[in-house]
Order: structure tokens, then sequence, then C-alpha cells
């Protein structure tokens, strides 16, 4: 799995780099609704919650309380705290919130880095009300050809290869009783153009980029800008995988 440690620098580079803008979550926000029915009076525990953008959505689509957890301290200090969206120390794996607290939880491009995925699974039993659902946002082995790295920097995909995949994360699910309900690929829409994704990309923020060598990168890099050039009112469309479970 993909380690990563983040510095001050590195979470708002995080934050500048990687947070979609709100417009380009549209299918995100319909299927997220479609499959956990959220709303006032609700709790949504947000796994992994880097610098918050996510729960800040969530806040303000469906109008639920949000518990952010994120153990990377630079990362819980950019989340957007408020009366509804508490941010709280800590891992997936030994979740620091009561039994029974939670209306859904949700893990968003953080599925790679938990160490063990059953006592994950164990933690959510304990935490989520019952028939609550784990809404998984992640790209996995075989199904990421359309995430735009994967289009422009073709090698990230041996990395992906490295993540769990569907198969592995439903069977250590099972384990805690949890059963797949669904598996969506959903568009986002990362930047208005490929130019605008091409100027917004910062490698030092992005894990399967900070691993491509250097020519790999340069060749992603020029296959992008071509791109931009021959398409320059094409916009910057990646897709990725919404794994439900219950
Ligand atoms: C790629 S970021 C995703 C952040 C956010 N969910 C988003 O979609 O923008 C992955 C986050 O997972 C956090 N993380 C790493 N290991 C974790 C663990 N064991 N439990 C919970 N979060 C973890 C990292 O600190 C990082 O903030």
């Amino acid at each position: 799995m993909t380690g990563t440690t983040y510095d001050r620098q590195a979470a708002e580079d995080y934050r500048a780099a990687r947070e979609i803008p709100r417009s380009g979550l549209e299918a995100w926000r319909t299927a997220v609704a479609a499959a956990a029915r959220l709303g006032p009076g609700m709790t949504l525990l947000d796994v992994g919650a880097g610098t918050g953008a996510f729960a800040a959505a969530f806040h303000d689509w469906y109008g639920v309380e949000v518990l952010a957890v994120e153990p990377a301290e630079a990362m819980r200090a950019l989340i957007p705290v408020s009366a509804a969206i508490r941010a709280l120390d800590g891992r997936a794996e030994a979740l620091p919130v009561e039994d029974g607290c939670a209306d859904a939880a949700w893990f968003g491009s953080v599925l790679h880095y938990l160490s063990d995925l059953p006592a994950v699974a164990r933690e959510l039993r304990r935490v989520l009300r019952p028939g609550a659902p784990v809404l998984i946002r992640n790209a996995f082995p075989g199904r990421c050809d359309r995430d735009l790295r994967v289009r422009f920097f073709p090698e990230t995909a041996r990395l992906v290869d490295a993540y769990p995949s569907v198969g592995q994360v439903c069977t250590a699910f099972a384990t805690a009783g949890f059963q797949q309900m669904s598996l969506r690929s959903l568009p986002q829409r990362s930047a208005p153009t490929l130019d605008a994704f091409a100027r917004g990309l910062r490698r030092d923020a992005d894990s399967k980029l900070r691993a491509l060598s250097d020519e790999d990168y340069a060749r992603g890099l020029a296959r992008l800008h071509a791109a931009a050039a021959a398409a320059p009112t094409e916009p910057a469309v990646s897709w990725m995988d919404l794994l439900v479970l219950s």
C-alpha cells in the first residue's frame, strides 16, 4: 500500500491540486444521495477526510453533521470545522467515535492507505447504525482506464494494481457482515479544460504521479499538452468508482 506523510506545505498543495471543484461533482452528489438517503439530523463519518472538501460538500448538499476523521495533523488543520463539521484525530482501524453514532461512512481515496481491512470493517460495524451504508470512492485494479492520470500517465495503472481490489474489499468487509450493494463508475470534472488540468497538476501532491520516473512523468505531460492543444475546449473529466456496502 502507498504510505505518505503530510506537512503543512504538502497539505496545502493537496488542497490546491487535488480538491475537485464542487461544480464538477454533480454525478457524485446524485449517486451518494441515491445510495445513502442522507438528511438533516443524520451523521456521516468521513474517514481519511484529508482537507475536508467532501466533508464540507456533504454538509452543504444534504444538511448532515459530519465527523471527519483524519490522522495527519497538517491535513486535519485545513478541514473547515464548524458546528456541523468536527475534525477528529484518528484512523480507520480504531475510530475515535462512539458505538452506533453514524448513518453512513465515506472513504474518499483512502482505501489503499489502510493496513488492515477486516479491522476497519469491524470498526464500521461498531460505529454504524444498523443498515447504514459504507460509501467507498476509490480507484480499483483493472477498473481505472478512465482516470485522467492513467489516460495520460499509463504507468500509474501499475500503482493501482497494488491497491485492494473490489473482490478483496468485499471479502474483508464480509467478515463483519457487510455485503456489496452496488458498484458504479462515476465522472467528475476536474477542470474546465485539459489545459487548466495540466496547469493545476502538482506532482508532489499526488502519490501516483510521485511514483513515476522523471522520464515517464515528462512523457505523460507531453501527451497531456498535446491533447490539450488538439482539443482546447475538452473538459478534464476523470472517472472513479463508487462501491457501496451495507
Ligand atoms: C488521498 S487523501 C484523501 C483525502 C480526502 N478523503 C479526499 O478525498 O480528498 C488520503 C487521506 O487518508 C488519510 N489516511 C492515511 N491512512 C489512514 C488511516 N489508516 N485511517 C484514516 N485515514 C488515513 C491520509 O492522511 C490522507 O489525508
